[in-house]
């Protein structure tokens, strides 16, 4: 077959299919790095809502367990946003004139909801279940990181599918007790009691002998010695106690179903 194309035009096709692709490589990359960034994900974006509730006070503060506002999380696929008279219960008695808690007070007076705005929120084409998390001991904390800590509510996660698929492939990075599954800040907790056998194990340790042990243990808090007198299970045991399958968790018809 005759050439139809000078040979040098070969090298010039080449050179110009190789610069799309590095043109198209930049721009996946481009938008990789959008699609990653805070205004697509929204993580630590706070929104406009009726009234400026804040988690670090009604939870830190007061000490409210999540269950008393979200209890669906523990029996249905939503963990459910309070209602109204969850907090007339106390806004009642508490600041009953405060020009911040009206719009609660109008919603109880007309019966018309407080329009709180979604923070997280997944596309509908996924299925999503915080009672299969809950019960197979994923805690709040592992997917929306410190609530006690936040004055207003942000996300700390992207929700995007590789954040999903990530656990899915390791849960035993994340998987916890029953008695931690509502329970925050507990990296810290396990971090300080793991923290005493790095010390009984140093050289300088070892040179001052034994009885720097019990000095070491009195001077730790109480949550260590909590920990300490039930040595936390490990991961894979914890996956292997609740009956995780991790082979079938990042099949497409998990999510997408
Ligand atoms: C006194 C009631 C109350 C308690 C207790 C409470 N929450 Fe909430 N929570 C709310 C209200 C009201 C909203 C909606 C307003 C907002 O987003 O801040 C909310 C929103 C949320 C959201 C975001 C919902 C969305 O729009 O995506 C998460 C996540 C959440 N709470 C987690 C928790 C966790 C975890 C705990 C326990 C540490 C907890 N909450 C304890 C009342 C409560
Ligand atoms: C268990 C009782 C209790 C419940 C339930 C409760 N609150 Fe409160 N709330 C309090 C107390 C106590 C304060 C703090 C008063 C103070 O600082 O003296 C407070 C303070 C507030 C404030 C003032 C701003 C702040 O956080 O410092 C807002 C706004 C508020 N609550 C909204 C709500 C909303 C909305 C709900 C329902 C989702 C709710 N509260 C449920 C007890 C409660
Ligand atoms: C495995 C990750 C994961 C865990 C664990 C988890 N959540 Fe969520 N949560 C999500 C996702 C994802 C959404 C958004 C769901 C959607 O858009 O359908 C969400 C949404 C919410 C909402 C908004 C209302 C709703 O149900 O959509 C609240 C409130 C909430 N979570 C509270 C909690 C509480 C309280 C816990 C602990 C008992 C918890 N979550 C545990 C991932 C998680
Ligand atoms: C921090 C860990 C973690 C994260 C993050 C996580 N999951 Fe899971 N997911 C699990 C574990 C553990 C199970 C329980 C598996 C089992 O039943 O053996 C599970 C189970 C599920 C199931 C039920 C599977 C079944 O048995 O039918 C669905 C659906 C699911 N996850 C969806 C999601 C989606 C969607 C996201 C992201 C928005 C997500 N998960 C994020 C740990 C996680
Ligand atoms: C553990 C849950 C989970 C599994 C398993 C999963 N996905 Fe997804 N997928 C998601 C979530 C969550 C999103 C939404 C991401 C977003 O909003 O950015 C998504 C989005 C998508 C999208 C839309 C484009 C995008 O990336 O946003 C496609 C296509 C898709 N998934 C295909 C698949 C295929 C094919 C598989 C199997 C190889 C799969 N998914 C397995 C959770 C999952």
């Amino acid at each position: 077959m005759a050439q139809i194309f000078h040979p040098s035009m070969n090298i010039l096709a080449k050179v110009s299919i190789f610069g799309a692709i590095f043109i198209i490589a930049g721009l996946a990359l481009a938008m990789g790095a959008f699609v990653r960034s805070s205004y697509v994900t929204q993580v630590n974006v706070v929104r406009e809502q009726p009234v400026p509730f804040s988690h670090q006070h009604h939870v830190r503060d007061l000490g409210l367990d999540c269950r008393y506002c979200h209890s669906d999380a523990e029996r249905s696929a939503s963990a459910g946003i309070p209602s109204t008279e969850i907090c007339m219960g106390c806004h009642s008695q508490i600041w009953p004139d405060a020009e911040v808690l009206r719009p609660v007070r109008d919603s109880l007076r007309t019966g018309e909801p407080l329009r709180w705005t979604r923070v997280h929120d997944l596309p509908d084409f996924v299925y999503f279940n915080h009672q299969i998390h809950v019960a197979k001991g994923i805690g709040c904390e592992s997917c929306h990181g410190r609530v006690d800590e936040m004055p207003l509510m942000h996300r700390t996660a992207s929700l995007h599918m590789d954040w999903c698929v990530e656990c899915h492939r390791h849960p035993e990075l994340a998987v916890r007790s029953t008695d931690d599954l509502f329970r925050f800040g507990r990296n810290q907790m396990t971090l300080g009691g793991v923290s005493l056998q790095p010390t009984i194990g140093t050289a300088s340790a070892t040179q001052q002998g034994l009885h720097d042990q019990p000095a070491a243990h009195h001077s730790a808090g109480d949550s260590v010695h909590r920990l300490s007198a039930e040595t936390p299970a490990s991961g894979p045991d914890l996956v292997a106690k609740y009956g995780i399958v991790t082979r079938q968790l990042t099949d497409c018809v998990v999510c997408h179903r």
